[in-house]
């Protein structure tokens, strides 16, 4: 069944919060903690080991409240139920959306056309596991009969952002194998990452859902022909593994049937990590943790499936974005994970958030008069903190902050963290509440730089006010990732509901491919 489609800006509830924004816009956030001794604790959100503190957001109750009636409105339950339940949402390529779908812990049957799809993705898990098992315990043998040592991922966009994020992120959770991402079409890429490898103890993995893509597929035989210097044809099936849904195409590549990780084209590119497509993150972690994360996923789409929406995380987050793009005009939001470990966290968020909403017609093909996707950036505090952050503070945009930081380090070194979180603490303070000029003064005059006070004011001064939500997690797990990724995917999928738009196809991208090749077939 098709999704409604209903223009947000014309409903009873925009109007409202329209008029409720005139009120607020202009209240510091100090005011709403003055008011309300509670606010901390009125607008956190636990969930398992996740503690989503959304009170130094420019919100009031009536906002939350608004939002949700807007929620409502534009009949939010009905979209997440039909995606839920295997329904052609990406109506524009005719498909259904079901990366969640993926990783259920359920048992409960989800048709595509009339056939159950769980089945086939309990096959292909198993397929995984006895995969990754093998290469891991060193009993799958390269050519010369050495055990495989590296790994390399030739894939691009979300045939590469996602696992190489999640890879990177559990870096903490890895095994002996090294894993390599080649992405780029710039021949010095795959180059720097093959002088380092030995063909006889490398396995190759060709991500491509479609097995077209022009990066993927000249990457892929480029280190063919790299490999086939050393080694001949029958070596092969010994070193390259495909996931496709181009069974045909994958075939004519010379990879072995045997050696093909199947996926479905209701599974979206820049979701895909939870398919086949997130093998090398089995091999680089082992099964076991690439199970942990789809469990973590599993446990976060319940939550969104079924949690009222004023207390349902994803949701408030899309509509706190909602809030500041179409009623602040906030052109966009930064996301600062304070760990290293998800130094890729904003780069595979920028695919994923920006290739769904970043659309102009509405689902009736019609172009918008109103705001959709924003800009989508960021970086690890405290690092974020030496370069951009003086402009979140004190500069002229207002830029709404996700900080997401864990409340244990891998390591254990406890005078590092507390002194790290110590300061994700302190950027949000410092965020919300700003330092007034009598505070300025007194600072001075407490340096003895009375004489001063007069020339250096105005720029010490920080009129606060800026917006943020604080993510708070126990500990950087496999489960915990999982939770955390499906959160932002679901925020992308509500906004995309509320903004009227189709977020999982991607046609913007294709314009500049075709150009590229009729400008390379003219070369
Ligand atoms: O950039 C467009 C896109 O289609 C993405 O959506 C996708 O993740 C990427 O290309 C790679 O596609 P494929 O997995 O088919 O090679």
């Amino acid at each position: 069944m098709a999704l409604k489609s209903i223009n947000p800006t014309q409903t009873k509830s925009w109007k409202k919060l329209t008029k409720h924004f005139t009120e607020i816009k202009d209240v510091h956030l100090k005011k709403f903690f003055n008011d309300n001794s509670q606010r901390k604790q009125d607008f956190t959100i636990n969930f398992n080991d996740f503690s989503i503190d959304f009170s130094k957001n420019r919100i009031t109750q009536e906002t939350i409240d608004l939002l949700v009636e807007l929620a409502n409105e534009v009949d939010l339950q009905d979209a997440i139920d039909k995606c839920f339940s295997g329904d052609k949402i990406n109506e524009t390529e005719e498909r259904a959306v079901l990366h969640s779908a993926l990783r259920t812990q359920k048992k409960d049957p989800i048709f595509v056309d009339g056939i159950d799809v769980l089945p086939e993705i309990k096959q292909t898990l198993s397929q995984i596991e006895n995969f990754t098992n093998k290469v891991v315990s060193g009993s799958w043998k390269g050519y010369t009969n050495k055990k495989i040592t590296d790994i390399v991922n030739i894939g691009i966009g979300g045939s590469d952002l996602g696992p190489d994020m999640v890879v990177d992120a559990l870096k903490y959770y890895k095994n002996h194998l090294n894993v390599h991402f080649v992405s780029n079409i710039d021949g010095d890429h795959v180059q720097e990452i093959i002088k380092k490898l030995d063909p006889e103890t490398t396995l190759f993995v060709i991500v491509s859902k479609t097995f077209t893509t022009q990066e993927t597929l000249t990457n892929a035989s480029t280190i063919r022909k790299w490999f086939l210097e050393t080694a001949d044809e029958n070596a092969i099936k010994k070193h390259f593994v495909a996931v496709s849904t181009n069974l045909k195409d994958v075939t004519t590549f010379g990879i072995e049937k045997e050696n093909i990780f199947t996926m479905w084209n209701w599974v979206g590119g820049r979701f895909s990590l939870w398919s086949t497509v997130g093998l090398s993150i089995s091999l680089a972690v082992g099964f076991e943790n690439f199970n942990q994360l789809l469990k973590g996923a599993s446990e976060t789409d319940e939550h969104f499936r079924i949690t009222p929406f004023d207390k349902n995380i994803p949701v408030i987050m899309a509509l706190i974005g909602i809030w500041y793009n179409n009623f602040f005009g906030c052109e966009t939001e930064v996301v600062l994970p304070y760990s290293q470990y998800l130094n890729k966290f904003p780069t595979y968020l920028q695919q994923a958030i920006m290739e769904s909403n970043g659309k102009s017609v509405d689902r009736n093909g019609n172009k918008l008069d109103y705001q959709t996707g924003g800009v989508i950036w960021g970086s690890t505090g405290t690092n974020a903190q030496h370069a951009f952050m003086q402009l979140i503070h004190q500069g002229t945009k207002l830029i709404p902050a996700d900080f997401i930081g864990f409340e244990e380090s891998l390591y254990g070194n406890i005078e590092h963290h507390e002194k790290l979180m110590a300061n994700f603490y302190a950027q949000t303070q410092a965020l919300a509440d700003g330092k007034t000029k009598e505070e300025v003064h007194l600072d001075l005059k407490f340096q003895g730089k009375i004489e001063s006070v007069e020339k250096l004011l105005p720029f010490k001064v920080f009129d606060g006010n800026k917006p943020t939500s604080t993510i708070l997690i126990k500990k950087l797990t496999p489960r915990n990732l999982g939770s955390l990724i499906a959160m932002y995917e679901h925020k992308i999928f509500v906004q995309g509901i509320v903004w009227n738009i189709y977020s999982f196809d991607q046609f913007g991208v294709e314009l500049g491919k075709e150009l590229a090749q009729k400008i390379y077939s003219q070369r």
